[in-house]
């Protein structure tokens, strides 16, 4: 088609604010972060400081939860007192003979009706016992981790019908299908287990996912109160289900439970920083990747904002985060303060530096300003002041790294998970 000079003029104006504008709803310009102040994890609500640790276990780490709990996540229910655990495979000799693997399914009850979140487990065969673990949910099922035919292929809803999904439920073709991000025979050459499960086996990832999960049947809080739906949320379900699967991981004997290293990337980071943020057994919290909501602090407002995040997504935070949308400021905690709540527990944040849309320079000023919280304790933060040169992990109890590349789990950032472990669980 040929455009006449004319038209092409009165079009240009309109083709050059298309081609500079930010789309809706988020800003890669360093130059318009707007100018804020973040709240300080150190002073108390009523604005004393908070100078020991014991103000800080006894008082202020509740404060700064309660926060987290009622402006962004929701609540978590307490744990159900039918709890049970079933065996559903076991084998000896899996992948060639490098691991053992144990299938297990985490039962109870939501009003009446039996849920289950199914656990693969790979442990390594000739390692001391009990065994450390990393543990993480993934988004495609468990058998998309490995192509280990022993894997029960999941029969929950799948959210994208790609990597072998049809119709929204999983395929053979799906299997091994997330297995660049799962390196399951590093991690036990290095002498640490792995467990997964699937996060649609508590809550189908979409706006109305609660319907079928366990927000509709489960309706009591940590203290036996009311629960609402839109008293929690979706990455609350998750978070609460990875504490379940730890009370099946403390009966199990093959398994350090003191030694469990939480992991999650992007949805599943946020997830997995609530999770490490609300249950302390979680000896260290990983989060890869997670952008806004996660590690990112909000009031950057860079990359993905909380308007554009609370629009795509209602279903992940509760129904009080929305009045942030654009009021980041008016927010009583920010992302650091999550971080915070790992205290003194190490935690690593690691971000990719073409993944612009998760903020990596506001993941990285996150993670630095959960710092004076570490040093309470006496332990170092990320112990530099300025975000690291890529492939530069940084970091003592605070760890960080910025990884060349774009939005996705690698076998580098599994090596700084790996290092970080030995180091915190003195391997
Ligand atoms: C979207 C979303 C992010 C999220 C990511 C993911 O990009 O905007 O907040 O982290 O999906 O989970 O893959």
């Amino acid at each position: 088609m040929k455009i006449s000079p004319c038209v092409f003029l009165t079009l240009l104006p309109c083709l050059m604010t298309l081609a500079t504008a930010d789309p809706e709803g988020f800003n890669y310009d360093e130059a318009k972060v707007p100018r804020f102040t973040l709240p300080d994890p150190l002073v108390s609500n009523e604005g004393a400081p908070v100078s020991s640790t014991s103000q800080w276990q006894r008082n202020r780490r509740g404060e700064i939860l309660r926060h987290f709990e009622e402006a962004v996540y929701g609540k978590r229910p307490g744990k159900p007192e039918a709890l049970e655990f079933a065996i559903t495979s076991l084998d000896e000799n899996a992948l060639g003979g490098k691991a053992r693997r144990k299938q297990i399914s985490v039962l109870f009850e939501g009003g009446g009706r039996p849920f289950a979140v199914h656990v693969l487990i790979y442990l390594p065969k000739d390692a001391s016992k009990p065994a450390p673990l990393f543990i993480g949910y993934n988004f495609n099922g468990n058998h998309s981790v490995n192509a280990d035919p022993g894997i029960h292929l999941s029969k929950s809803w799948m959210r994208k019908n790609e990597n072998g999904n049809q119709s929204h439920r999983a395929t053979d073709a799906s299997r091994g299908t997330a297995s660049s991000r799962w390196p399951v025979e590093t991690i036990l050459a290095r002498g640490y287990g792995l467990a997964t499960a699937y996060y649609g086996d508590i809550e189908p990832d979409h706006a109305n996912g609660w319907k079928d999960g366990i927000r509709s049947y489960y309706k009591t809080d940590d203290n036996g109160q009311p629960l609402a739906l839109e008293d929690w949320s979706a990455i609350s379900a998750w978070s609460w289900a990875l504490s379940r699967i730890v009370d099946y991981l403390e009966t199990d004997s093959d398994i350090d439970a003191k030694r469990i290293a939480l992991f999650g990337h992007s949805r599943l980071g946020k997830t997995s920083l609530w999770a490490g943020a609300s249950d302390e057994r979680f000896a260290i919290t990983i989060s890869n990747d997670s952008g806004c909501g996660g590690a990112a602090l909000s009031r950057r407002a860079f990359g993905e904002t909380v308007a554009r995040i609370n629009t795509n997504f209602p279903h992940w935070f509760n129904q009080s985060f929305k009045q942030y949308s654009g009021n980041e400021n008016a927010l009583p905690i920010d992302q650091h303060e999550l971080i915070a709540l790992m205290a003194p527990r190490p935690v690593y944040v690691a971000s990719a530096v073409d993944d612009e849309w998760a903020d990596p320079n506001g993941e990285f000023l996150s993670a630095k300003a959960a710092g004076p919280v570490y040093g309470l304790f006496g332990k170092r933060g990320v112990g530099v002041d300025q975000q690291p040169p890529i492939n530069t992990p940084v970091g003592d109890f605070i760890g960080y790294h910025v990884r060349s590349g774009g939005h996705n789990v690698t076998d580098y950032d599994w090596e700084q998970y790996l290092n970080f472990a030995d180091r915190h669980f003195g391997r």
